[in-house]
């Protein structure tokens, strides 16, 4: 089998780390190699910069500021990880990308798609996910999930508005797309991973 790259999106609470640690048990049972990755972080200056742009003290952060440190992450993930796994044929999956950054920066903090495209495009260069799973959820709902799980992080204190913003975002930013999986993320867990297994065993068997 050879490699292609698989990215998670979602809004925060919709299930898509439950999803990735799933889908690493069915790859380590089937013996495909893979590596797992997040955004913002997996590398070490990634994960250095995740502690400043989730940091709730922060509160003054600016919305430019926010954009060039995700594209930062991003840009060193993409050296580090991705690039070379994917050119030695490895499987990558990676919990965010880019269009993360469209919804969350481009549209929920207004810097408009086409700001947030030209800053990551020197990162990315011409390397796309060859599959996205869109896991869509009510906000409401993905913050219910989240304030039981763990304290909220910076961008998870923010409004109810904000993150209205991010869910119709989603549906505007990857509707429509050819590379786009959406799952209703509101279905259980093991209905959703059996759509994400049938979806990566039918790209493998393509790319054969
Ligand atoms: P995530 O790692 O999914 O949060 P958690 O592990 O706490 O569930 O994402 C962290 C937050 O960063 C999330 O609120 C979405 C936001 N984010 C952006 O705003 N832009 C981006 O480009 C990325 C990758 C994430």
């Amino acid at each position: 089998m050879k490699g292609f790259f698989i990215v998670m999106e979602g809004p925060d609470g919709s299930g898509k780390t439950t999803q990735i640690e799933l889908l690493r048990e069915h790859l380590d049972q089937i013996h495909q190699e893979y590596i797992i990755t997040r955004e913002p972080g997996g590398t070490v200056i990634g994960e250095a910069i995740r502690e400043i742009i989730l940091d709730p003290a922060y509160t003054e952060m600016s919305p430019v500021t926010e954009m060039l440190l995700y594209a930062a992450s991003r840009a060193q993930l993409m050296k580090d990880v991705i690039i070379p796994a994917l050119e030695s044929g490895r499987i990558v999956i990676s919990d965010r990308f880019v269009d993360s950054s469209m919804v969350y920066q481009g549209i929920a903090r207004g810097l408009g798609p086409e700001v947030v495209s030209a800053v990551n495009a020197p990162g990315i260069g011409s390397y796309k996910p060859d599959r996205i799973f869109f896991i869509d959820i009510p906000e409401e709902e993905g913050l219910r999930r989240k304030k039981e799980q763990k304290k909220l992080d910076r961008l998870e204190q923010e409004s109810i508005d904000f993150h209205h913003m991010v869910s119709e975002g989603y549906r505007k930013v990857l509707s429509g797309r050819p590379d786009v999986v959406r799952i209703d993320g509101t279905l259980q867990a093991e209905e959703i991973q059996d759509r994400i297994r049938r979806e990566i065993g039918y790209l493998a068997g393509r790319e054969q």
